[in-house]
């Protein structure tokens, strides 16, 4: 199997997910090439510890510069804080490698905009973002289902990503909970792009947004205890108005009492609706309707069906890190110059979600509905 050589940059939470990805690749069926990480970069030595421990004669290095210089290297995977997302994957694509970058894509809509510039300019390189949700069985059964026009007339649209451990008042200040590191988007920046990939690739584009963003918890303590400021919002609810004309609610909540990683997605239409969150990961809700019929929504668990296939058996169930493996496997299975079965977040829907960001930071700001160019 042809072997495709990463380079990771950003050694933490993320790093180590696709690194366990990419070491379960065995995990995949018929696939044409599996990704292998020869170089890791990151400016804390010690975060590159865990990497060196599991791949054994790996290239280490604190300056990620040295990793584009490597011509044995193919691709690069992003996951560094938002404020670093511009010039790192600028530098990426302009070194002509293939790039697998984290959302938001940039820590605003100027810093989205010059990536997208790169991106058309060299296009030799393919990039991607980061969005794993939509690999969810039950979400490549709606994505199905919009395919074939199941829902009839859409009535509207809801969908989220909502965690609740920011509800502890006394959970330490990080990067992600300062708007210079973070982005003024907040959870937006964070979690928004999770929320849009599918509408956007439904081709339910914003029109224009009402937001309503909440700023909880002002202040959280530092690493010595003391408060200091938190300056991203924590919550946001977006009104929108489709393109097609009918209402899209979407929210992303840092402090949803009662949820963890609960990512979900529900549409009502005339001839069908459905219903899905990742709190209920195996299961989707449908309600067909015939006019004059009877509204019952059903339950199907529909375990381990996958965009592509595993040696999992289909009555288990599917979880996170599935979700992660399959997302890399679209990305591969591009790489390799194929069709993939369903292509990982493109940079132009990265670039559709800033300008729904942009605007709900206006709406904030004026109180207003505003449109969305
Ligand atoms: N797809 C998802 O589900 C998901 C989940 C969490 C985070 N993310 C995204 O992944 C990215 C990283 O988040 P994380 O949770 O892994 O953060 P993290 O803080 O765990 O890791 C970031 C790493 O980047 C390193 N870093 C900082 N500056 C660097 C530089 N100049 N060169 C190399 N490394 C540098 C840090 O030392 C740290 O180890 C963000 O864009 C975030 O939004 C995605």
């Amino acid at each position: 199997m042809r072997e495709i050589k990463f380079g990771v940059i950003g050694c933490g939470l993320m790093g180590r997910e696709f690194a366990s990805a990419a070491a379960r690749w065995m995990h995949l069926l018929d696939m044409p090439a599996k990704p292998v990480i020869v170089g890791v970069s990151d400016v804390n030595s010690s975060a590159m510890e865990w990497f060196a421990t599991h791949h054994p004669g790996i290239t280490t290095t604190t300056n990620y510069q040295d990793l584009l210089a490597d011509p044995n290297i193919e691709a690069i995977y992003c996951a560094v804080p938002h404020n670093l997302h511009e010039q790192i994957y600028v530098d990426c694509i302009r070194a002509g490698k293939h790039l697998f970058a984290e959302k938001p894509f940039g820590i605003d809509l100027p810093a989205a905009q010059n990536i997208v510039e790169a991106v058309n300019q060299n296009p030799q390189v393919i990039v991607r973002c980061s969005s794993e949700f939509p690999f969810f069985p039950a979400a490549q059964r709606i994505t199905q289902m919009v395919s074939e026009g199941a829902f009839g007339q859409i009535i509207e649209l809801k969908a989220g990503f909502c965690h609740s451990s920011d509800l502890d008042p006394n959970k330490p200040i990080n990067w992600k909970r300062r708007a210079e590191t973070n982005g003024e988007y907040g959870c937006m920046g964070d979690l928004g792009l999770h929320v849009l990939h599918l509408p956007l690739r439904f081709g339910f584009h914003s029109k224009n947004v009402r937001a309503l963003l909440s700023n909880i918890f002002p202040t959280r303590p530092n690493s010595a205890g003391n408060p200091e400021n938190c300056d991203t919002w924590d919550n946001a609810i977006l009104g929108c108005e489709s393109a097609q004309g009918f209402p899209m609610l979407l929210e992303t909540k840092r402090i949803s009492p009662g949820d963890t990683d609960s990512w979900y997605i529900k549409i009502l239409g005339t001839k069908s609706s459905v219903d899905f969150s990742t709190k209920h990961p195996k299961t989707l809700r449908t309600m067909p309707y015939q006019p004059g019929g009877k509204q019952a929504w059903h339950e199907e668990d529909l375990g381990y069906q996958t965009a592509y296939p595993t040696i999992t058996g289909h009555i288990f169930e599917f979880g996170f890190s599935d979700a992660i493996l399959q997302m890399w496997a679209s990305f591969i299975d591009e790489l390799s110059g194929n069709k993939p079965k369903f292509q990982c977040a493109t940079p132009e829907e990265a670039l559709a979600s800033h300008h729904l960001f942009t605007a709900a930071l206006e709406s904030q700001r004026t109180g207003q509905t505003v449109t969305i160019a």
